[in-house]
């Protein structure tokens, strides 16, 4: 190879239009390597003139070097552009719209467990807690109901053997709230919870939601009771409506009353939500029984009580209109949905 047909500009231009890493390499042989141009130049200087040495000498390593450094630059630019190609390729497309998350309601059930909880957590009550599956003596005995007495009857239970049934009314949670304070007052809870009864219309479920009260101190009376629910039905209810007490009957409560509230669809003036009488009953309750006082360990001289409970299901079913029972239990997606703003 001789210098003179070595064309520096087209050797740069042969590198520029070099496409892919291959040609790049093949062309760093081709010039660079042992077996390469330059070097086979040098190779040839044997014959030369100690004066055509240095000034060649001279001018090919000049090229030499612009013909390297043309090749970094090359591939350095080769490099970006095929980064940029994969970037290009391994896009995501970002601007599909992602899919509708629905969000969530709580269950008309859950809405009323919150608010009444709520409501007596702002009266200073605290939560209590039982089993479902409970004992004969827990549901009954300590709440002066023992076997063969009549007032049974009103639960028709569903008992697992003698001694255990599923619990009928919230109620047996009072039982162990005061055997577990062993006569200590003051007592104030409340317990939302699921009990059980052989029940099945539209308006009755064999599985359905009970909140418990208790109270006990010194100087607690029928008063107490009255302002306390009179209270909470306006809570619930509407500041405007009227409450109703009148005589009823549980074996641990003396005296007992059934509580209703002046209809809130009339306004007391008769329609079929209160099947034309005005009032709509809400909730049992009474003074606790001294019995239950002393079965339970409190002194019934020194101390007094009162107790209700208020039927979750019945008051979601008042409340938010729903007619069926079932539809509270079957998680009917549609049927939810509907107070997703209550929950808000
Ligand atoms: N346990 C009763 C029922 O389920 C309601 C009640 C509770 C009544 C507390 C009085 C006192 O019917």
């Amino acid at each position: 190879m001789n210098i003179e047909n070595l064309n520096l500009d087209e050797i740069l231009q042969e590198i520029e239009n070099a496409k892919s890493k291959e040609e790049i390499e093949r062309i760093k042989n081709k010039y660079l390597s042992k077996k390469g141009i330059f070097l086979s130049i040098f190779a040839s200087f044997a014959s030369l003139t100690k004066e055509e040495k240095v000034s060649i000498g001279a001018r090919i390593n000049k090229m030499k070097m612009s013909v390297e450094d043309k090749l970094k630059q090359k591939e350095l630019s080769q490099f970006y552009e095929e980064i940029n190609q994969r970037i290009e390729n391994e896009k995501i497309d970002i601007s599909l719209p992602s899919r509708k998350q629905k969000l969530g309601a709580k269950n008309p059930f859950q809405l009323v467990v919150d608010d009444i909880t709520e409501f007596f957590l702002n009266m200073g009550y605290k939560v209590a807690d039982g089993p479902e599956v409970e004992l004969d003596h827990f549901n009954f005995e300590l709440l002066n109901t023992p076997k063969d007495h009549p007032a049974r009857d009103m639960q028709d239970s569903f008992f697992i053997n003698q001694n255990t049934l599923l619990r009928s009314h919230t109620s047996a949670v009072q039982a162990h709230v005061m055997q577990d304070a062993k006569g200590q007052v003051p007592i104030k809870i409340i317990c939302p919870g699921k009990v059980y009864r052989r029940d099945n219309d539209a308006t009755h479920s064999h599985q359905f939601g009970q909140v418990e009260g208790l109270v006990i101190d010194k100087n607690i009376s029928m008063g107490n009771l009255m302002e306390t629910l009179t209270l909470l039905l306006r809570h619930l209810f509407g500041k405007n409506r009227e409450v109703r007490f009148r005589p009823s009957y549980f074996p641990f409560t003396e005296p007992s009353v059934e509580v209703d509230v002046s209809c809130f669809n009339c306004n007391g003036k008769g329609c079929s939500l209160c099947k034309d009488t005005g009032w709509i009953e809400i909730l049992g309750s009474g003074m606790v029984h001294p019995n239950v006082l002393r079965l339970n360990n409190f002194d019934d001289k020194k101390y007094q009580g009162f107790a209700f409970g208020i039927g979750i299901d019945r008051i979601a079913m008042l409340k938010y209109g729903i007619d069926d029972i079932k539809g509270i239990y079957t998680n009917n997606v549609e049927f939810l949905e509907q107070f997703a703003k209550e929950g808000e």
